[in-house]
């Protein structure tokens, strides 16, 4: 069984038709815009901070910020080449901003190492990635945002929740007409999982669920902050 579709390469001719937009989740805008205005209201994102934006994808949450953080502050990282072309070649031109992120603030990973970048982040931002990811995967990101989060920072993800899980195989719906799994993608979580999973593991980190904050597909926002 694949754990999600992100393996999957666009091609030339798809990002041309923008289908590059549907495959990070479609609702371009209201989600790009969200990102931002959450960060900014709720997530004390100021310009001069560093921020990684975790699972980027083509930058629909990236243009916003990138106008918004001071030049340079803004790093991306996804598994998938062809969405960082499509956010480079295409989604920064368009929203007038080209040239205003190198390539090397740009990074082609998938277990979540972003100590290349040398930077210790202010922020860290996964909208919709770990509602794609199995627990494991999300275990060894907390490993990993551990190592280049600054203390006091914070690691902002987005989960889809579950009050409690009774029965592996039932299937919840989350609205819009998405269903979510224990098994497969998307995935979802009490939130209950994750906190004893801090504590199981002895993360350094303090969970505070943020509730779906506007979310526009009712995802739930977990602040994440490094101790
Ligand atoms: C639903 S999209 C969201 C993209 C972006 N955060 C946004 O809001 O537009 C999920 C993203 O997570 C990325 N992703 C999935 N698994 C990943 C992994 N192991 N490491 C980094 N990125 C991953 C996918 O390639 C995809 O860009």
């Amino acid at each position: 069984m694949e754990l999600n579709d992100y393996q999957r390469q666009l091609s030339e001719q798809d990002i041309q038709q923008d289908n590059h937009r549907d495959f990070v989740g479609g609702l371009w805008d209201e989600v790009g815009e969200w990102q931002s205005r959450f960060m900014i209201e709720h997530g004390g994102l100021k310009p001069e901070m560093r921020l990684l934006d975790l699972g980027c994808g083509c930058f629909r949450g990236g243009i916003h910020f990138i106008r918004y953080l001071r030049s340079g502050n803004y790093y991306g990282m996804d598994i998938n080449a062809s969405l960082l072309h499509a956010g480079m070649e295409v989604e920064l031109p368009r929203a007038g901003l080209s040239h205003s992120v190198d390539w090397d603030h740009v990074l082609v990973h998938g277990q979540f190492d972003a100590s290349g970048f040398g930077v210790q982040f202010d922020r860290i931002l996964a909208v919709s990635v770990w509602t794609h990811l199995p627990l494991n995967h999300i275990l060894l990101c907390f490993y990993q945002m551990a190592k280049v989060l600054m203390r006091g920072g914070i690691f902002f993800t987005t989960i889809f929740e579950v009050p409690a899980i009774d029965d592996f195989w039932s299937t919840q719906a989350q609205g819009m007409g998405i269903q979510s799994f224990c098994y497969q993608d998307p995935y979802h979580y009490p939130v209950k999982v994750i906190e004893q999973l801090i504590n199981l593991y002895n993360l350094p980190f303090q969970l505070t669920r943020m509730g779906t904050c506007e979310h526009p597909r009712k995802q739930v926002v977990l602040a994440l902050t490094r101790i």
